[in-house]
């Protein structure tokens, strides 16, 4: 049996990740690691391009990692590890870096963004050449295709050119692979905040919900979530971007569709709504946490683990290293 390969990742770049993260990413790795051969990796060296404190980074790729388990991904069936474990990463993002125009790079919308909002001081040649990291990432396992969000099309894009452009240059060493883009329906917005995207590193967590966080503390940031003065449970993304918010995290956490949601609130206000959407949202995230903080109990079998399975990661990626050090003259 050959499965396609699937490749996805997630910066630890906070202790819990948010409910974006798990709908829009968890969720689907989860169903889709049965019909793949699927490699989940969390990308410590990414997290890197921020600054971050040695210690609270290690202690963050960990909980990533138990997150990743929790929520259901099978560290016997897929291929889950931590980015820094396997050398190939920075070794082919080298290679790469040698055939990636700097022009080329200078285009990519997310670093001009980051840039910004990070100031001249924390703006390094790491944040520059991350995309690079990324080609190298996916490329190294010969992926079929990479599940990310909108923002990271323009990257997987760069990824398919630099496979392109390394086969044609020095043979045939790299599988090009296409992006899998998230639905539209699967984008969660910050609760306080509804037309931003809800986001691990949002300078205030007042509108994130944690995967890890307290129960009483999901229920109150939902009773406060931002709604509007219509009083009406209606799904339209333009004019009530925040009760739709809410709609659509219902929706995903249960299962039902939207309409059926509003069917069931007509005529009833925001609190019973938002009490309704509370306990779907704990009833989720509960025995998720729960199951994370257990693994996390056990940080020694949890780094094993870990360990074995960046052994299995390795494999494939040095063979990939091997084939392109040969074509490439070293
Ligand atoms: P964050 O902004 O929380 O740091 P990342 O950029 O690390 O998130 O993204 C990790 C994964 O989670 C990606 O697959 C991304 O598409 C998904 N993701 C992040 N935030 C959201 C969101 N608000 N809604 C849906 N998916 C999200
Ligand atoms: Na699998």
């Amino acid at each position: 049996m050959n499965k396609p390969r699937l490749y996805s990742g997630m910066q630890p770049s906070a202790d819990s990740l948010q409910a974006g993260n798990y709908i829009g990413a968890l969720v689907q790795w989860r169903d889709l690691q049965q019909a793949y051969d699927a490699f989940f990796s969390v990308v410590d060296l990414h997290a890197l391009t921020q600054p971050s404190i040695p210690d609270e980074l290690r202690a963050k790729t960990r909980r990533t990692a138990a997150q990743y388990i929790a929520a259901g991904i099978e560290p016997s069936q897929s291929t889950l590890y931590v980015q820094s474990h396997v050398a190939a990463h920075a070794e082919l993002t080298w290679i790469l870096s040698t055939i990636t125009g700097f022009g080329e790079a200078n285009r990519m919308t997310q670093f001009k963004d980051k840039s910004q909002r990070y100031g001249n001081e924390n703006t390094t040649v790491g944040l520059f050449t991350y995309p690079v990291l990324m080609a190298a990432d996916i490329l190294l396992y010969q992926t079929d295709i990479v599940p990310v969000g909108e923002d990271q099309k323009q990257h997987v894009e760069l990824t398919r050119d630099l496979a392109e452009r390394f086969n044609s240059r020095y043979g045939t060493a790299f599988t090009v692979p296409r992006a899998v883009i998230q639905k539209e329906t699967a984008r969660i917005y910050d609760l306080q905040n509804p037309t931003s995207k809800m986001s691990k590193s949002a300078e205030s967590d007042a509108g994130v919900l944690w995967l890890l966080d307290d129960p009483a503390i999901t229920k109150k940031k939902i009773m406060r979530a931002v709604t509007d003065s219509e009083g009406a449970v209606r799904f339209d993304r333009e004019n009530k971007p925040g009760v739709s918010n809410l709609l659509v995290i219902y929706a995903a956490l249960s299962g039902r569709q939207v309409p059926a949601i509003e069917d069931e609130y007509a005529g009833r206000g925001y609190g019973d709504f938002k009490k309704g959407l509370a306990d779907v949202v704990i009833g989720e995230f509960g025995p998720v946490r729960e199951r994370a903080l257990a693994l996390l109990d056990d940080p020694a079998e949890l780094d094993r683990m870990l360990a074995a399975n960046a052994a299995r990661a390795s494999e494939v990626a040095e063979r990939t290293l091997a084939d392109v050090y040969d074509k490439v003259g070293l």
